[in-house]
C-alpha cells in the first residue's frame, strides 16, 4: 500500500465481484425492453461505467455528461449544473445514470429532474457508492453497489486534485496529505 493511504477501503476483487452484481441486476431490470442508454457522469464513474457495461450481457448505448458541482460542502451555493451536455437525445429512451459516489446527494436531485425535462421514458441510478453521512437532500440511487463512511477516499475513478483515479482499488488518504 502507498504511503500516502490510511488503508485500502475496497479491494479490486471486491469491487469486480459487486459490479457484476450491479450488471446482473441491470440486466434483469432491462430484459426484453427496447435498449437503454447507459450515461456515464464525468469523470468519476468513468471507470465503474466501463467496468458495468462490459459485465452486462444487455445491449446498451453509451452516453457521457459532466456535471460541476460547485462546492457542495455548503448550502449557500449554487446547485449543481450540466456543464457538457450529452451528445445525443434521450426523448423516450430508458437512461441508466452511472455514478461513482453519491454524496450530499444534490448531484442526483438535479439529474433526475434534468432527464425528466429532456423527456426520457425511465430514469435508473447505480452507484458504485453511498455516503449517507454526507446526504443534504433526499437521494437515493436504485442500486448501490457499496455503502461508505465519510471518510476522504480516492481510486478506482474518484480523484484527489485529479490523481488516483486509475488506481484499481480504493484506499482511505491519510488526513495530513489533504490537510497540509
Ligand atoms: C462527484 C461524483 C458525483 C458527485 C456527487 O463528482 O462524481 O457526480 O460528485 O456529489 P453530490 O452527491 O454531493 O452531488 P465531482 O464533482 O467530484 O466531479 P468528478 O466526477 O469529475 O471528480
Amino acid at each position: 500500500m502507498r504511503q500516502e493511504f490510511e488503508k485500502i477501503v475496497l479491494t479490486e476483487a471486491e469491487i469486480a465481484a459487486r459490479v457484476r452484481e450491479a450488471a446482473a441486476w441491470l440486466d434483469a431490470r432491462f430484459a426484453g425492453g427496447s435498449i437503454p442508454v447507459a450515461v456515464c457522469n464525468l469523470k468519476g464513474s468513468s471507470v465503474f461505467f466501463t467496468d458495468l457495461v462490459r459485465a452486462m450481457q444487455t445491449d446498451v448505448e453509451f452516453d457521457f455528461m459532466a456535471v460541476s458541482s460547485y462546492g457542495s460542502e455548503t448550502l449557500a451555493v449554487g446547485k449543481p449544473k450540466v456543464k457538457r451536455p450529452l451528445f445525443a437525445s434521450v426523448e423516450g429512451r430508458d437512461v441508466i445514470l452511472v455514478e461513482d459516489i453519491v454524496d450530499t446527494g444534490r448531484t442526483l436531485v438535479t439529474l433526475r429532474q434534468y432527464f425528466a425535462d429532456l423527456g426520457a421514458r425511465s430514469f435508473t441510478v447505480v452507484a458504485l457508492l453511498d455516503k449517507p453521512a454526507r446526504r443534504r437532500v433526499n437521494a437515493q440511487a436504485d442500486f448501490t453497489c457499496f455503502t461508505v463512511e465519510d471518510a476522504f477516499i480516492v481510486g478506482y475513478g474518484l480523484d484527489y486534485a485529479e490523481r488516483y483515479r486509475n488506481l484499481p482499488y480504493i484506499a482511505q488518504l491519510k488526513e495530513s496529505v489533504y490537510s497540509s
